[in-house]
């Protein structure tokens, strides 16, 4: 999607040793509504054709960008999996845990009420940024738990350079990301794939 490619050059900042993307100033602090409403519009077309019963996200982040893609998808309820509320966790949910690649982080779980993912049904993931896959893989575990359908992943920044999307697409997820990254570097700048 060349107006994020042209958004990520303009506004993000690289941090953490390179590995680090920041857009803050349009997806993960202050969030630009109507470019957030084009993304999901882009989501859309890259699903066009495919039938969605439900969007799955990740809190806190994938909260807004989900919220803002569904109406493109005539309005499908979105779902988001709960973090770190292991005491307020019953019998009725699906269960996953988020491996973590991050020195210092420990692995932790997430969770979806049994309500709210059905046999059968056709659900789209969608989250900002691809990693290390951890996330997604923990979300695919869910559905997979409710035996419902994953029907692929839009995710607005894929950083090619890490892991995730090899990971993803290699348990046969189409993936579909709107800028994959191929490197970044604080001198050098932002190269995209393709
Ligand atoms: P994964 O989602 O691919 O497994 O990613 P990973 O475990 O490597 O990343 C951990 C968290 O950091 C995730 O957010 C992910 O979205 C976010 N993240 C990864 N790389 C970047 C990046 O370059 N820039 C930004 N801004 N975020 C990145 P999270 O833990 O789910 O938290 P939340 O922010 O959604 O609440
Ligand atoms: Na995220
Ligand atoms: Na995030």
């Amino acid at each position: 999607m060349e107006a994020l490619k042209q958004r990520i050059q303009r506004d993000g900042k690289i941090r953490g040793n390179n590995e680090v993307l920041k857009v803050d100033s349009f997806l993960n602090h202050q969030m630009d509504v109507a470019f957030l409403e084009e993304i999901g519009r882009e989501f859309r077309r890259r699903f066009a054709g495919c039938q969605v019963d439900r969007i799955l996200t990740i809190e806190a982040s994938g909260i807004g960008i989900a919220c803002l893609a569904a109406p493109a998808f005539d309005h499908v309820p979105v779902v988001f999996a709960k973090k770190n509320k292991t005491k307020n966790i019953d019998g009725n949910v699906y269960l996953s845990q988020v491996e973590s690649f991050t020195q210092g982080k420990r692995p932790y779980p997430i969770f979806v009420s049994k309500e709210f993912l059905h046999p059968g049904e056709r659900v789209l993931l969608i989250d900002d940024f691809l990693a290390n896959g951890s996330a997604l893989s923990a979300l695919i575990d869910l559905v997979h738990q409710a035996g419902a359908q994953v029907v692929g992943a839009g995710i607005v920044i894929e950083k090619a350079f890490q892991p995730g999307g090899a990971l993803i697409r290699g348990k046969g997820v189409r993936v579909e990301s709107l800028a994959r990254i191929e490197s970044m570097d604080e001198e050098d700048g932002i190269t995209f794939c393709d």
